[in-house]
């Protein structure tokens, strides 16, 4: 058994699923396709062209409809992270090829009969598509399922029936006609979002209008895999590309791959995933904040006050994508209630929790939100006679700085701009992405952090505290990462932190 395309976190599947309705907040489901939306007056992004194709399911999953044999599945999540299509119930006379598909997500699996059918797709017809038909169960509803978006050389179906008769769905779409431009590009609007409520799109072979400026975008190269099923939609970010709260670049120097990070791109991820290093760069400042395992959550995340607007930017080829704060601190899911009993929301960039192979981090949906993703496969298309070229990533930055702003000032903070209140706590060590390198010394770090206890503030204190202990622990063992530093782990009453904020309002 392979391990496959990380993607999908399965707890996200649940909550559709099962508690859809409970869980949700009603903002949330705000950008869920819907009649009324189609009628609605749009601003801004609404000016796209043609009807979505998207539903968004609460920031959380972007679905489409595929019909097999004239049967419409109508949740079915779009996954560039993977590359095969299962979906939930019986394809009326689909040809049973008598083989058994299975994929392994981050989360959650598929596993039944690979069969044949016609395919309708964003148009497309494609006749003997090979698909999984996964029987419904517990944790596979009716009408649900995946279609695999990412490279079709790591598509187990393929892998079953061989190359042709086993192709995963672009691939086809694009042989089939060569003069289908082999693109694919996603658009994932932002639920909650009171300036934007388009839900989504995805086209292939075309672009989402007025969007067609990402052909003017650099060309970021497909960092390709030694191994056709290790390959993911993964380009180089660029040297320190991420720019903190702070407005400082946060240092991802990392050896192994030439300082720069491998970045995969993934529509069925829903949080990003980054390193410890980077999650607390973004979050560990942040009064009040705390790593708690989140209710529904399958590893901790980041909870902070719901109020908390963070900037941070990526940088890819020297543009820069901003990240909308209201995706950078979600109120999709909910933390445990603070200290004073009210709700937190969620630091949507967590430390890593997938198995992954090749890259260093993984952008998911919340990334995603703002920059619009062309896709160009070149010669991924399986079996292309012409060659036609590498295959490129293509983002068109899509987040207005004063814009995203107002919208959070709106949405998060009762209207009153009160962005200035937050005082980051000191800049943290650099607690290094190289988990195996133990050449950095620790002395210099402590340093830094003296005047705090001089000052009596108790949260420095802590931090202190936890950095002699790191460090001493450092000096006798080999150092392999330091996990859940600084106010990890700390509980959520009494937190040291409350002294530490002079001007925190709840
Ligand atoms: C999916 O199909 C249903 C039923 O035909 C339709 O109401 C809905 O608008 C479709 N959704 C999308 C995102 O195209
Ligand atoms: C093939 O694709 C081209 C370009 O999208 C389109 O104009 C043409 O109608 C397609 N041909 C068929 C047979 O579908
Ligand atoms: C691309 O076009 C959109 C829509 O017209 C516009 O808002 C945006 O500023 C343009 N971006 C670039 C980088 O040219
Ligand atoms: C960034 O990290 C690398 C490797 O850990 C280190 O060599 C470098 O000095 C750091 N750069 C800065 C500006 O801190
Ligand atoms: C989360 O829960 C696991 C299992 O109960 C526990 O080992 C871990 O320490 C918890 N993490 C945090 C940050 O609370
Ligand atoms: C980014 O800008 C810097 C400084 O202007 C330049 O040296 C570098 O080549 C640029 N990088 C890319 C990928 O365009
Ligand atoms: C975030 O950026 C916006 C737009 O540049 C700015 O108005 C706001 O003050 C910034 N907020 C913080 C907390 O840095």
């Amino acid at each position: 058994m392979k391990l496959l395309a990380p993607s999908l976190l399965l707890y996200l599947s649940l909550l559709l699923d099962d508690a859809q309705a409970v869980r949700f907040p009603l903002q949330g489901r705000m950008g869920g396709f819907g009649n009324t939306l189609r009628t609605t007056a749009m601003t801004r992004r609404a000016s796209i062209l043609g009807t979505p194709d998207l539903s968004n399911q609460g920031n959380m999953q972007y679905q489409t409809n595929v019909t097999l044999n004239g049967k419409e599945f109508q949740n079915v999540l779009i996954d560039t992270g993977s590359s095969d299509l299962y979906v939930v119930g019986d394809v009326p006379g689909a040809k049973d090829t008598g083989k058994i598909g299975q994929v392994n997500y981050a989360i959650g699996s598929t596993k039944g009969p690979i069969k044949t059918a016609t395919l309708n797709f964003e148009g497309f017809t494609v006749k003997d598509q090979a698909f999984i038909e996964q029987p419904v169960d517990s944790s596979h509803v009716e009408g649900s399922g995946i279609i695999g978006l990412g490279p079709g050389g790591a598509s187990q179906v393929q892998d079953k029936l061989g190359a042709g008769a086993g192709d995963a769905v672009l691939d086809r779409i694009f042989k089939q006609n060569t003069s289908t431009p082999n693109y694919l590009t996603i658009y994932l609007g932002r639920a909650g979002d009171p300036t934007d409520p388009f839900p989504g799109d995805l086209t292939v072979g075309e672009l989402v209008s007025p969007f067609e400026n990402i052909t003017s975008q650099p060309k970021l190269p497909v960092t390709q895999m030694s191994n056709r099923d290790g390959q993911h939609w993964t380009a180089l970010l660029d040297k320190n590309g991420i720019i903190g709260p702070d407005g400082n670049r946060i240092n991802t120097t990392k050896h192994a791959t030439g300082n720069r990070l491998n970045v995969m791109f993934d529509s069925g991820f829903t949080f990003p995933q980054v390193s410890t290093n980077i999650a607390n760069q973004i979050y560990a400042r942040v009064p009040g904040a705390t790593f708690a395992n989140i209710t529904g959550g399958t590893a901790p995340m980041w909870t902070l006050p719901c109020e908390t607007e963070l900037n941070i930017t990526f940088v890819f080829s020297n543009v820069s994508y901003l990240i909308h704060p209201l995706d950078t601190v979600t109120s999709a899911l909910q933390g445990p209630p603070d200290a004073n009993g009210n709700p937190t929301c969620v630091g949507a960039f967590q430390p890593i929790v997938a198995d992954h192979d090749g890259f260093d981090i993984i952008l998911g949906m919340s990334f995603l939100r703002n920059a619009y993703m062309l896709i160009n496969f070149g010669d991924f298309v399986e079996g292309s006679l012409a060659k036609v070229g590498d295959p490129y990533i293509q983002l068109l930055p899509l987040t207005d700085p004063a814009e995203a702003h107002n919208d959070f000032v709106q949405v998060r903070m009762g209207g009153v701009d009160r962005s200035a209140d937050l005082q980051l706590l000191p800049a943290l060590p650099d607690t290094s992405d190289n988990d195996d390198d133990d050449s950095q010394p620790h002395e210099d770090t402590l340093k830094k952090y003296l005047p705090y206890i001089i000052g009596g503030s108790v949260a420095a204190g802590v931090i202190i505290l936890i950095l002699i202990i790191a460090a001493s622990y450092r000096k006798s063992h080999k150092y392999r990462r330091l996990h859940d530093p600084a106010p990890a782990g700390l509980p959520t009453t009494n937190a040291p932190f409350q002294q530490y904020q002079p001007t925190r309002r709840y």
